[in-house]
């Protein structure tokens, strides 16, 4: 049987601002659930990268007096060192001045011209400079931009635009049609609504900059940065010239975004790809947004959270769990260290840092830290809970990590490490261990814990794949974490016997209130 596919993308962000928690909280959902698949045993694909066109860049770079691409490179590395620090595992990193890119954006161009859907026009209506939209008239909130309340400018130039209004009909059978294709349903009905009021054709070049593709044809054109930004999601798995890698991959599972980038995602680029004659993403996602102790993240506020130094001081896996389980992936969430120490002591140190040390050092103590040998895996109320209840996680975290549902997949794993906590508990090993003719189950009780941990440790390491990884290497796992399938946990007893196992320091250490 064919492995089955997976792909999953990131937008690309913006190389005029730096790097905060609103990118690396995508980055990272997206990395769990890559992770979350290749151990399920997909090949799976993982997409991000940066969008470094447009008359923003290009303003930046004349402000500081350096050419875009210059600014670029530079801000470019910081988003790749610090998806690097964040343990993030994307299989490729598109950035939209690279030259298959620009191949990409003129082939698909080309396609949309070919289908009669490109005609050049007059623009008109008010442009709001720092978010590159256009709106209209009563749109407008008081003369102002409704995204970021900046005043907007009225503007015409020459433009290509591409025939949107022919694809409303078929926009709207699709959204029909596939119930999973605009996610949360919430945000869906935002769109149906939009879609209903009727679609213009809309503007997809611009002449009053020019740090961007040029319009195949007509050089004092460039490539609105949203078609050409959008075009990312194919350029990266081979468009046009790849056509292996294209057809493995495209049309991509997932597209996980932000909410204020949903139109975008769930009208525009379908509409782009209806006319190219490409499939559609099979789902996009939209997450909330995170505020600070309750306020909006701003650089003039000077609350901007920065990713590196939260790692850095929480530690990198406590950050990915932190954003991961607080929030309802859809729903808007408040980010505030208080809250995120009080996870890690909860959450980290108590319940899953105590499981480890505990399993861990009785191991140590009364069998000199090696895997027993067992005959079998008994057959006692608590013995069977524990297989039962790792058998009914992995269920309930698939199905979960298909609704992209993180915080309900690790409460769930949450809840098993409250169940092995309670087996070791209910087991009494110190009991069993003073009395001989006990030995054999003394034997199975760790043995089984050791084995709840080797699950435990599995299903963690998509999250957290620093933790994850610590624990297998602890349990004496002949391979890391990272090749682990969760297959493997399919059936009680994977854990090797006479495996050399190590205590540890604390996974994770308490840390005082801030
Ligand atoms: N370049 C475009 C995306 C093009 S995709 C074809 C863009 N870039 S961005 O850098 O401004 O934003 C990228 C993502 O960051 C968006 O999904 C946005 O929702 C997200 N966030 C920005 N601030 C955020 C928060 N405060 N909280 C959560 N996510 C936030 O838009």
């Amino acid at each position: 049987m064919a492995t089955e596919t997976f792909y999953v993308s990131t937008p690309i962000y913006y190389v005029n601002d730096v790097p905060h928690i609103g990118h690396a909280y995508t980055t990272v959902a997206c990395d769990a659930l890559v992770r979350y698949k290749r151990a399920a045993g997909c090949d799976a694909f993982f997409l991000t990268g940066t969008d470094e066109h447009g008359q923003k860049v290009e303003k930046a770079a004349a402000e500081r007096g350096e050419r875009p691409i210059d600014l670029a490179d530079r801000v470019v590395t910081r988003f790749q060192t610090l998806w690097k620090s964040l343990d993030i595992s994307n299989d490729r990193f598109v950035r939209t001045t690279e030259p298959a890119h620009r191949r990409s954006v003129e082939e698909i161009f080309r396609r949309v011209k070919e289908n009669g859907d490109v005609y050049l026009g007059a623009y008109e209506d008010w442009y709001c400079t720092p978010c590159e939209t256009f709106w209209t008239e009563n749109q407008l909130i008081e003369g102002n931009c409704p995204d970021c309340n900046r005043p907007t400018d009225r503007l015409q130039e020459p433009s290509y635009f591409f025939r949107m209004s022919r694809y409303q009909d078929a926009l709207l059978k699709h959204i029909e049609e596939n119930p999973e294709f605009i996610q949360p349903v919430s945000r869906r009905n935002e769109i149906v609504s939009f879609v209903k009021e009727g679609l213009r054709d809309l503007s997809i070049s611009r002449t009053s900059f020019s740090w961007g593709i040029p319009v195949p044809g007509d050089p004092d054109h460039v490539i609105y940065v949203w078609f050409d930004a959008l075009t990312n999601y194919i350029t990266g798995v081979g468009f046009p010239d790849d056509e292996e890698t294209f057809s493995r991959y495209w049309p991509a599972d997932v597209h996980v975004i932000g909410k204020d980038i949903l139109r975008f995602h769930a009208v525009y680029w379908p509409t782009f790809l209806l006319s190219a004659g490409l499939p559609l993403p099979k789902k996009v996602f939209a997450h909330g947004w995170w505020t600070v102790e309750g306020k909006k993240m701003s650089k003039s506020l000077g609350n901007v959270v920065d990713p590196a130094a939260m790692a850095e001081e929480y530690g990198v896996d406590a950050f990915r769990y932190f954003v991961l389980r607080e929030v309802p992936f859809g729903l808007d969430g408040d980010f505030s260290r208080e809250a995120l120490v009080h996870r890690i002591n909860s959450d980290l140190a108590n319940d899953l840092g105590n499981l480890v040390s505990r399993v861990l050092a009785m191991l140590g103590k009364y069998r000199g830290g090696v895997v027993p040998r067992v005959v079998s895996f008994g057959t006692d109320g608590p013995d069977e809970e524990m297989r039962d209840a790792l058998a009914n996680t992995l269920a309930e975290v698939d199905r979960c990590m298909d609704e992209l549902a993180f915080n309900r997949a690790l409460t769930a794993i949450w809840q098993f490490v409250g169940v092995v906590n309670r087996y070791v508990d209910t087991t009494a090993p110190w009991v069993l261990a003073k009395d001989d003719a006990r030995a054999g189950r003394l034997d199975q009780v760790l043995y089984n814990a050791c084995e709840a941990l080797r699950g435990i440790g599995l299903l963690v390491f998509p999250f957290m794949p620093r933790t994850g990884r610590e624990i297998w290497r602890r349990l004496g796992m002949p391979r890391p974490a990272d090749e682990g399938r969760f297959e493997e946990l399919r059936e009680w007893g994977g854990l090797p016997a006479d495996a050399r196992t190590e205590r540890g320091p604390s996974l994770f250490p308490r840390i005082e209130a801030p």
